[in-house]
């Protein structure tokens, strides 16, 4: 069984007082016991340490939206996972579409951070997914493979326990346009089978493949309850506890059944 996970991108948002005030809300509302649903918070890394201190012991995990592939050392700019792992940071966001497409990031830089964070313990969540142009010249399983064969190059099956999949296509992110639940079925079936053949069945069978783009209260169950879905990465609804908790609560109440 995958425990479907729920976090939340928080981007370039909020301040360190509304950052403290949004963690502290969901410190509140998810049990420390919470066995059913892993949620995490990624906040902007001035705040990282002050969202973690409040989250540290609760059920709530926090995470980076970026890291760099080298050690300490002469990289203006840039933070280095031993710098994450020393605030207590678990998990990181890579490969995500605005750092692909406003930051350029490639294939190519994305693999040799991943590798990085694995080997530093961090969880990966390795975001993937095609623009609005790819999905109509339907080239979205080939962007798919190009995006997960560049990210996880030279990455052993050993590793996969730290990995997590999102897929998040961009034309649904922060545009109010969601992924049908049929369309996000259908890209993470290919993308769990794009596991069993680059991997094995059991690497397919227990990596979580997120979906993101749009994830509100009101599309979260039915998009959660699809088979391939294991939970969602959210932006814009992550800002708020009245829309985020309810998502939560909606990947909590599919678990139970
Ligand atoms: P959105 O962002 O929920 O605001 O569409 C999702 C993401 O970029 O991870």
């Amino acid at each position: 069984m995958r425990r479907f996970l729920v976090a939340g991108n928080w981007k370039m948002n909020t301040t360190k007082e509304s950052g403290a005030q949004l963690a502290k809300a969901l410190v509140t509302e998810v049990p420390e016991e919470n066995q059913a649903v892993e949620v995490l918070v990624c906040p902007p890394f001035p705040y990282l340490t002050t969202v973690g201190d409040i989250v540290n012991g609760s059920g709530v995990g926090f995470g980076a939206q970026n890291c760099y592939q080298e050690a300490p050392g002469a990289y203006t700019g840039e933070t280095a996972t031993e710098m994450l792992t020393d605030i207590g940071c678990r998990s990181v966001i890579l490969g995500h579409s605005e750092r692909r497409h406003i930051l350029k990031e490639t294939d190519a830089n994305i693999n040799l951070k991943v590798k990085k964070a694995l080997d530093a313990g961090l969880q990966v969540i390795l975001c993937v997914g095609e623009l609005q142009s790819e999905r109509e010249s339907e080239q979205t399983d080939a962007v798919l493979n190009t995006q997960m064969t560049g990210g996880l190059e030279g990455v052993d099956a050993a590793a996969f326990d730290q990995i997590v999949v999102a897929y998040e296509p961009v034309w649904a992110i922060g545009t109010g346009l969601t992924a049908t639940p049929d369309q996000a079925e259908s890209a993470h079936q290919y993308l769990r089978n794009w596991l069993k053949e680059h991997y094995s069945a059991e690497i397919a069978d227990s990596t979580r493949i997120l979906y993101g783009g749009s994830v509100k209260p009101d599309n979260a169950k039915e998009l959660l309850s699809q088979e391939n879905v294991d939970g969602a990465l959210v932006g814009g609804a992550s800002l708020k506890p009245d829309l985020f908790i309810p998502i939560i609560q909606a990947a909590a109440e599919l678990s139970a059944g």
